[in-house]
């Protein structure tokens, strides 16, 4: 397995790069699918190990999966499933929770491995507990499992604490196949919500407001499966324009949903950045100085916590200090060390990232600790002097489909 990633820095990136499906949306989109009838075709399904990983859980509890030879996957699950996640499969995924409301959606049951902590900070499963309890499950947690079952189904109303997309997603599947009316308050407002709800629409199901704060699910007995394509992934998007504006080249990003980038556009510009939205994508374009720039991670349409370490990698060639504080998890700034080692400037005080700008960074070996901290020492990389070692690059096989290649494509000098 290709674990180590070399890059060495200070090429101009130019040229274009192809953005695939939403990760998150994809993995969403494939647990849903295990609730129609019949089999499902989803295209635009990034080939990353994420997916994989879910391709596998699914195969595990006996759905039929497999990629047609245009790329998209079918997904065919038979009436009757096994309810049981593999724990040895869930813990490499923290996305194998979304089989909970997915299950109970079609089963009426579930058993799901609970996910353990992760890299970037405790993640509890409160919410989504909540939810499915709202509409008729009784919960149980044993030996590391969420078990779930219920027996008088019925719609319920949710109010969500903070607008967790997960809990979200769970709560919009199973209520989707609950007799009755749901109602989620303080919803997850992401595009990848919109976009499992107009999937979930396009089987039959009733679901309204979804990408607002307030989303209704009218429960329908059965969903037919049809085919799909998933959004692009506007985080993938995020990263390529970052690759740009750090090392000082002109990249167009072509397919993706300008809106979906707003957030991120707004504070590239802020950096001087020059992002120009045009018939093919975004086009963007390196301006020096680097401005520094005050970033606040927020649920969407606020600046994504997914883009975060990206953006920091970028802010320490900044003319000057950045802020950046993390409102989302409560560990996302294991970057800092590993960008420390290639001499970046950076102060952490609990939430807050206080970004020292003006030096250019050098190559060293460094680690990636989750996946976009990956992506930001790629980032940190490519415009750093000389040649930097990433270890433990598989994290960022995780959410980003031929990323050696498409940065080959661009003049990137990684290997
Ligand atoms: C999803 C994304 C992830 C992204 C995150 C926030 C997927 C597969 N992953 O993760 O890439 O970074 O949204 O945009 O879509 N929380 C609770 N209790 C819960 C659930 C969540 O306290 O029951 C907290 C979490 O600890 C975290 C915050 O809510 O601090 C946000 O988490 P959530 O929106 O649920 O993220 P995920 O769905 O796990």
């Amino acid at each position: 397995m290709k674990n180590t990633l070399y890059i060495e820095g200070g090429y101009p990136l130019h040229g274009q790069v192809r953005i695939s499906g939403a990760k998150n949306a994809a993995l969403v989109l494939i647990a849903a699918s295990i609730m129609a009838e019949g089999e499902t075709i989803l295209d635009n399904v990034p080939r990353i190990r994420d997916v994989e990983v879910l391709v596998q859980l699914l195969e595990d509890l006996g759905v039929k999966v497999g990629w047609n030879e245009d790329g998209s996957l079918s997904i065919c699950p038979p009436a009757k499933l096994k309810t049981r996640t593999s724990y040895e499969l869930s813990k490499k995924l923290r996305a194998s929770n979304l089989l909970l409301g997915a299950l109970l959606g079609s089963q009426s049951e579930a058993q799901v491995s609970m996910p353990g902590g992760c890299d970037i900070g405790s993640r509890p499963m409160d919410l989504h507990i909540k939810g499915v309890q709202a509409l008729g499950a009784e919960v149980d947690l044993e030996y590391g499992y969420i078990n779930a079952r219920v027996t008088k189904p019925s719609g319920g109303r949710v109010y969500l604490d903070f607008p967790s997309v997960g809990a979200t997603e769970n709560i919009m599947m199973m209520a989707a196949k609950t007799p009755g009316q749901t109602v989620i308050e303080n919803a997850a407002k992401e595009p990848e919500i919109v976009d499992l709800a107009n999937f979930l629409n396009s089987m039959g199901a009733r679901i309204r407001g979804a990408g607002t704060d307030v989303i209704r699910i009218e429960g329908v007995s059965t969903l037919k499966a049809g085919r799909y394509a998933i959004i692009p992934d506007r985080i993938e998007a995020g990263t390529y324009m970052v690759a740009a504006a750090i090392t000082g080249g002109e990249i167009l990003v072509e397919n993706v949903i300008p809106t979906h980038l707003h957030p991120i556009i707004a504070k590239l510009q802020e950096t001087g950045t020059r992002v120009e939205e045009v018939k093919q994508g975004v086009l963007v374009r390196a301006v020096r100085p680097i401005n520094p720039v005050d970033i606040k991670t927020l649920p969407y349409p606020g600046f994504p916590t997914d883009m975060q370490s990206q953006m920091m990698a970028l802010l320490c060639y900044a003319q000057g200090s950045s802020i950046i504080v993390e409102n989302v998890f409560e560990n996302r700034f294991q970057v800092v060390d590993e960008l420390k080692r290639m001499g970046a400037r950076i102060k952490v005080e609990g939430h807050t990232a206080v970004v020292e700008g003006g030096t250019r960074l050098c190559g060293a070996k460094v680690r990636a600790t989750d996946l976009r901290a990956g992506a930001a020492l790629v980032l940190a990389a490519l415009a750093a002097e000389g040649e930097t070692e990433i270890e433990e690059a598989g994290h960022i096989f995780r959410g980003y489909e031929n990323i050696e290649e498409k940065l080959k494509n661009l003049g990137a000098k990684i290997r």
